[in-house]
């Protein structure tokens, strides 16, 4: 039995825009109207939690009345054909819920929650809400589980080897703004074709990337032809 081809997909907001959640740069550097450093950044936990904590929640109550689009479907299915790795800068959950099995979120996941001091306790909380004053069994305030601005990101090694050992590389609906998720890129191994899928314009010094100029939805049925007939 011939092993199936590597691939890894790079996605971010963009890949879920379609399915009603808000990128991050589209509308004026503003996030659901905070500014991203206030809401997303460990200074601002520390600043304001309780902004935080509300900001989270309703991200989370956001996430359970929306679903997964044919982006996500499209990548979920190429599972059949393609040892496919999906290395996540969102931390929603659609790509779980359109049933793809390999998934590294890089910044986290909303439908967790985890100790403050404790990195490694984690704990599913689902779409409810963290509320103002929850502990963690360490005594620490219980705080959502994302990856802010500021602090690392734990499963950088494993995206970066992931990538290097792909046969090709997608990138969809990033605007390759923010690292080190966006220094993965780099990790390609030179023979490895790289499509991006972005409606708009995304430049990335230092390699060839194969560009489809469309929203997701419509970027990944040309892929998935593209790729199925490989
Ligand atoms: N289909 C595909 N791409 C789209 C669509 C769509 N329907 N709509 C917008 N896009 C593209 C935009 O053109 C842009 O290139 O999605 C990209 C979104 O970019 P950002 O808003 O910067 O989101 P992202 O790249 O995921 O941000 C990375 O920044 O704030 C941090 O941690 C946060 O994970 C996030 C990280």
């Amino acid at each position: 039995m011939k092993a199936l081809k590597k691939i890894v997909a790079l996605t971010g907001a963009g890949i879920s825009a379609e399915s009603g959640i808000m990128t991050f740069r589209d509308s004026g550097g503003l996030w659901e109207k905070h500014e991203v450093r206030e809401v997303a950044s460990i200074e601002g936990w520390r600043k304001n939690p309780q902004l935080m904590l509300r900001f989270y929640n309703e991200r989370r109550k956001q996430l359970e009345g929306v679903e997964p689009n044919a982006a996500h479907h499209i990548l979920a299915e190429l599972e059949k054909k393609f040892d496919l790795t999906v290395v996540t800068q969102n931390v929603d959950n659609l790509h779980e819920r359109a049933g793809s099995s390999k998934i590294l979120h890089l910044h986290g996941e909303l439908t967790k929650a985890r100790s403050s001091t404790n990195p490694e306790w984690v704990v599913d909380i689902g779409y409810r809400p963290i509320e103002w004053g929850e502990k963690a069994p360490d005594g620490s305030p219980l705080r959502p589980h994302i990856v802010w601005f500021g602090e690392a990101v734990p499963m950088m090694s494993q995206a970066a080897e992931a990538i290097a050992l792909a046969d090709m590389v997608l990138i969809i609906g990033t605007s390759l703004n923010v690292y080190p998720a966006a220094g993965l890129v780099e990790y390609a191994a030179p023979q490895a074709p790289i499509y991006l899928v972005d409606p708009n314009e995304i430049s990335y010094p230092g390699r060839e990337i194969i560009t489809i100029r469309e929203k997701a939805t419509v970027g990944m049925e040309q892929l998935k032809k593209i790729l199925t007939e490989c």
